[in-house]
């Protein structure tokens, strides 16, 4: 039995979405291999535990039955969960005593962009997912981009600005923009999710505005040419360096201008839509050709980031291109819609991206992380050094 530490929740706009992936994933885990133990992360910051954390209810209701704030070691090897402020090992029974492998269940910024990646590294556990460099890559849409396009990755036209040098001076700013890219152009913080503080914009007025709201999520914004009257199609990849595998495509339906906030999370699950079914097509009803086409960048975007794990890719596609949009390193409800219809269930898959983490952390082992130099005898280093 190995204890898989899901951690989920976390300062980042997206906290929700995390603890409904977390849920999915505690209900589906495979309880005769994996014991899960719920790592929650409140929007303070702070890590928590809590049996309450098992059930969607408690968080329904905001009710939680004794939480306890702990702190996770940096040290190596070190996967013990310690009560806060005292540092007492948390578990006691010989078979809790501390985490396999960690399971980042977040979404966007604190979680899915390198930093809680970094933490676990250095621990040296088993963690499932994207390493650091893809996961901050990922969660940037500008360096994002920058590396699809060096990697003949299609994307659409963008530039991009600094928070600090539009303060100084927005309208030079604002006709940079517009010698650069046409209307309707979209704006978007660099490193968020989820449709937040994007917006299309078709004139100046709109301009200012929507960097004026970028911007207040994020020091850096994206300018983006629109694609017009575009289809979405989304495809999950899975793997470790250059065995991965694509997974059926998906078409969100019945969105306007911007798949929303509510287009993704809300309305597909409405117990009172009587469209619910309608809300996405998968498979996505699309040619071979382009399917294959899709498929093959999206196994290429995923590779060009140095991913693993299980990422989605999404692109826009009119009628004439094919365009990536993005990478999203830990997908909403890790995407096990995607994988089922290709012979993965919820339980396969979760059970799948633990052993790609396992795999990962066993072959980062191979490498040397010493270099017997004999420096400190070979090396006068000048007078600064007392002998
Ligand atoms: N260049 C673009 N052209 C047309 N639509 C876009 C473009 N960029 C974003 N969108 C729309 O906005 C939505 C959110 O943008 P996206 O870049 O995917 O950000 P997020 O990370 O928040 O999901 C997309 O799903 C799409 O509907
Ligand atoms: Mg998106």
């Amino acid at each position: 039995m190995k204890n898989i530490g899901i951690l989920f929740g976390g300062r980042s706009v997206e906290h929700e979405v995390s603890v409904i992936t977390a849920m999915q994933i505690i209900e589906n885990i495979d309880k005769t291999k994996f014991n899960p133990i719920p790592i929650y992360i409140n929007k303070a910051g702070e890590w928590l535990i809590s049996d309450s954390f098992l059930k969607f209810e408690s968080f329904k209701n905001s009710k939680f039955d004794n939480p306890r704030k702990i702190i996770l070691s940096p040290n190596y090897k070190d996967a013990n969960l310690y009560l806060h402020p005292n540092n007492i090992k948390l578990f006691t029974k010989k078979d809790l005593d501390s985490i396999d492998v960690f399971f980042p269940a977040l979404h966007g910024t604190n979680g899915e962009d390198g930093t809680i990646q970094g933490l676990l590294e250095l621990i040296g556990i088993p963690y499932v997912g994207a390493g650091v460099l893809s996961s901050a890559v990922g969660m940037d849409k500008i360096i994002m981009k920058d590396i699809f396009k060096a990697n003949g990755i299609p994307v659409v036209d963008y530039t991009y600005y600094y928070r600090n040098t539009w303060m100084l001076d927005k309208k030079v700013i604002l006709e940079d923009i517009e010698s650069k890219i046409k209307y309707p152009l979209f704006v978007k913080p660099a490193n968020l999710g989820s449709s937040i503080g994007i917006s299309k914009v078709k004139n100046k007025e709109e301009l200012e505005s929507a960097l004026n709201l970028a911007f207040s999520y994020d020091r850096k914004a994206i300018i983006e040419k629109a694609v017009e009257n575009p289809r979405e199609i989304n495809c999950a990849v899975m793997g470790y360096e250059n065995e991965v595998e694509a997974s059926l495509c998906e078409e969100p339906l019945g969105w306007k201008e911007i798949l929303s906030f509510d287009d993704k999370y809300v309305k597909q699950n409405s117990k009172t839509s009587k469209d619910s079914n309608k809300n996405k097509n998968i498979p996505a009803n699309i040619s071979d050709e382009l399917r294959i086409k899709i498929e093959n960048y999206a196994k290429d975007a995923f590779r060009a980031i140095d991913c693993r794990g299980n990422a989605r890719i999404d692109f826009l596609v009119s009628e004439e291109k094919v365009y990536v949009n993005e990478i999203n390193t830990l997908p909403g409800s890790i995407a096990f819609y995607l994988w089922e219809g290709r012979g993965y269930s919820f339980k396969e898959l979760i059970s799948k991206m633990i052993d790609i983490a396992i795999k990962a952390q066993k072959d980062k082992e191979n490498n040397i992380y010493t270099y017997d130099s004999n420096l400190f005898n070979r090396t006068q280093f000048g007078t600064k050094i007392k002998k």
